[in-house]
């Protein structure tokens, strides 16, 4: 018998926790920051609505119905053809991604372990930007701590799609929920953080129309969403009939998309109320923040819990990343899942290294001068989601007859005309027009 979810509960906040993860605090704090702020969130939430949510219940029907990997799911509702390469981009990005993802969830947990054993603030004499950037820059460390993080993911993932991936997120999500709702709610108290919530929530008119800040939000709603890498259709296929698709994927699109707000919530006012720089760029959670709490109030406990929301919410997201490529060596090699799990583990342990390494010893490993990890982030974000995002809707908006479309999703009247219009002319559109203006704009 082919695993399933214990409960509808379950596979909603184990693709709400593939969705939460880096993305949601120190990826849309920093690009948010760095896009004009309330701009970037308008432009972030049309596109989330019009075109993450329909993509996202394309991937669960096509997963539901096929109940088996990311590729063979292509297979089984395209016999012969060519489309099977989306299914394959979904697993290799997965695996690419897992391998660079698992070092900066490798710095939160570092910087969890420094804040709750206080070391964190031993503060070197070039403050926290010296402490990170000799961190990051050591020949070991960054190592040692994406080895953990890859070896928590692995035990959970042996363990199984309810016993581990179901079971962890059961306790997890809400305790990352928690820990978000606090943080935000101690930052908003705090004197001057009005500042960041106007920062947040105003939009500059002339950036909503700014074809760099619409990219951005392109690229970082596929990432948070985590479009196109074939986890929703992994996660669909543990999913029992009776489950829903539509209501579940507009369940999970709005969780992470509150949970970036809520996180946006925590940041931004923090900075703005102790001075900081909301564009301070990808090193905003790890050398901006502690500086604010050492500033605060009852801030080291803050950053306690700050680290650990970061290194948690990190961890269900690996678990998905690691499970698609799994799910395919069971099905098509036919692994046993300690097997898979070793397999991929292994290589996205070895595929972590150089990322790891880029900002030390190999510092001279990159194209454009920029380290190693934040190319390789580029990349997949600006290209190999909204390229595997087009895929997908290609092949639900035209290459599944739209009969057998509608009936995988489930749906009917208006609704189903309104989603079919979105992944048929909307997403291609939209993706195709902004990797050529990506192209011509250099
Ligand atoms: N959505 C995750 C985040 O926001 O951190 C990252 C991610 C997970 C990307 C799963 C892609 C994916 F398939």
């Amino acid at each position: 018998m082919r695993e399933q979810w214990g409960s509808q509960t379950g596979f909603i906040l184990a693709a709400i926790g593939s969705a939460v993860g880096l993305g949601n605090i120190w990826r849309f704090a920093y690009v948010a920051g760095e896009n004009g702020g309330g701009a970037f969130l308008l432009v972030y939430l049309v596109i989330v609505l019009t075109l993450g949510l329909p993509l996202v219940v394309a991937e669960i029907a096509i997963g539901k119905r096929s109940r088996v990997d990311g590729v063979t799911a292509f297979e089984r509702l395209a016999p012969a053809s060519p489309w099977r390469r989306v299914g394959w981009l979904g697993v290799a990005g997965s695996a690419l991604i897992l391998a660079y993802y698992s070092v900066i969830a490798g710095w939160a947990l570092r910087y969890f372990s420094a804040a709750a054993s206080g070391t964190l603030w031993d503060r070197p004499p070039g403050g926290f930007a010296a402490s990170f950037r000799a961190f990051i820059a050591h020949p070991l460390e960054p190592l040692g701590w994406h080895l953990g993080m890859m070896a928590i993911s692995m035990a959970i993932v042996v363990a199984g799609v309810a016993r581990g991936i179901e079971r962890s997120c059961l306790w997890l999500m809400p305790m990352l929920a928690f820990i978000v709702l606090l943080l935000a709610g101690f930052a908003l108290t705090l004197p001057g953080s009005s500042g960041g919530v106007a920062f947040l929530f105003m939009p500059q008119w002339s950036a909503v129309f700014d074809p760099r800040v619409v990219l951005a939000a392109m690229g970082q709603a596929f990432f948070s969403i985590g479009l196109g890498m074939a986890v929703y259709i992994t996660y669909g296929g543990y999913m029992k009939p009776e489950q829903r698709i539509v209501g579940s994927a507009a369940v999970i699109v709005a969780g992470d998309t509150c949970f970036a707000i809520v996180a946006g919530l925590a940041i931004f006012p923090a900075v703005f109320a102790m001075g900081g720089n909301p564009a301070a760029g990808a090193e905003l959670a790890f050398i901006t923040l502690p500086d604010i709490f050492l500033a605060m109030p009852g801030g080291k406990m803050l950053a306690n819990a700050f680290f650990l929301l970061l290194s948690a919410a990190a961890l269900t997201s690996m678990i998905s990343l690691l499970e698609v490529p799994v799910a395919a060596l069971m099905q098509r090699a036919g692994l046993r899942r300690r097997t898979a799990v070793l397999a991929v583990g292994g290589a996205a342990l070895l595929g972590g290294v150089a990322p790891a390494l880029g900002y030390g010893p190999l510092a001279w490993l990159n194209v454009t001068g920029a380290p190693l990890l934040e190319e390789v982030d580029h990349v997949v974000s600006n290209l190999v989601l909204p390229l595997a995002g087009l895929g997908l809707a290609l092949f639900f908006g035209w290459v599944l007859p739209a009969g057998t479309a509608r009936d995988l999703a489930g749906m009917r009247g208006l609704a189903w005309a309104l989603l079919l219009w979105a992944i048929r002319w909307l997403a291609p559109v939209f993706i195709i027009g902004l990797m050529l203006f990506r192209l011509l704009a250099g």
